[in-house]
């Protein structure tokens, strides 16, 4: 992060702990009813959350941008845009399971570099994990910390010692053919965990727990904090060709960087169709 910048961290990490709070209040108190046919109940935890979130953030810069999940771009024309998803892991929550979070990632561009059309840098972010009280921060340059600790990846040098993570967008899931990967990769490493959010993912990667993750479609609120989070913690992040990762690419490989190119390997021999294990036919396990 350019030393211009104030350090964003404090006031983020209030709001994201504010944000959590709110969803628990939700998990506790709707957690028998929930998902039994009222799936208002979540839309209304996420909506809540978000509408929490973009009050706070208005409150302090409000000449900032926002894109948020639930209520989409409020665009000013800022310097300054906000990536917020109040709630990433919603079929989790829904349902009772304790795997969700608060993700705000915060991106910048200098007014000089607008016109060249310049990448932008992602200068902050914070990813809240309420049922665990795990606060997950990170600024360019200046490392991740778990709950004031600094954390880095993993030093698991080879896939088949790797414990890796992906995930499944819940729409359009025909369409998704990352069972196919799932399968291969699972073959090939100590197993492919599936918790059902995205960016918890990509802070077990930053923290060492797993040793990388990729998924397919994510949209830039589910990616933007836990990807800078992932780069501070020593890791790396790209699309499957190997290329930088963008928000808007759709594609995300990260890893902990030192089998990263053996990962990338094991995508491009799957895409290609060369040496890939067909799934088991299911009437196998009777005999
Ligand atoms: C989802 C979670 C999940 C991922 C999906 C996302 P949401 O976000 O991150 O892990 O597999 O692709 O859409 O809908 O819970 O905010
Ligand atoms: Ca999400
Ligand atoms: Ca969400």
């Amino acid at each position: 992060m350019s030393s211009n910048h104030d350090s964003f961290i404090p006031a983020m990490s209030e709001i994201a702990r504010e944000a959590g709070a709110l969803l628990m209040d939700y998990f506790h108190q709707q957690l028998k009813i929930e998902y039994k046919g009222d799936a208002d109940l979540v839309t209304a935890a996420d909506r809540a959350a978000e509408a929490l979130i973009r009050d706070r953030i208005r409150q302090k810069w409000p000449t900032h941008d926002v894109l948020g999940e639930e209520q989409g771009l409020s665009d000013q024309g800022s310097d300054y845009r906000w990536y917020v998803d109040p709630l990433d892991g919603t079929t989790n929550f829904a349902h009772g399971y304790p795997v969700f979070c608060v993700s705000m990632g915060l991106e910048y561009q200098a007014p000089e570099h607008r016109s060249s059309g310049q990448r932008t840098s992602r200068i902050a972010a914070v990813i809240y994990d309420p049922t665990r009280n795990e606060l997950f921060t990170a600024e360019r340059g200046r490392g991740a910390l778990l709950n004031g600790e600094t954390i880095h990846v993993s030093k698991t040098a080879t896939l088949k010692e790797s414990l890796l993570a992906t995930g499944f967008p819940s729409h359009k899931r025909h369409k998704n053919p990352n069972i196919y990967f799932y399968h291969q990769i699972t073959l090939h490493t100590h197993g492919v965990r599936r918790a059902g959010s995205a960016a918890l993912d990509l802070c077990n990667v930053a923290s060492g727990r797993f040793d990388g993750f990729w998924e397919f479609n994510l949209n830039p609120w589910d990616t933007a904090a836990g990807v800078l989070i992932v780069e501070e913690a020593g890791g790396k992040v790209t699309r499957f060709d190997g290329s930088p990762f963008e928000l808007n690419s759709r594609e995300t490989v990260a890893s902990n960087g030192l089998l990263h190119q053996e990962l990338l390997a094991e995508f491009r021999e799957i895409f290609a169709g060369r040496g890939v294990e067909p799934l088991p036919d299911p009437r196998e396990y009777k005999r």
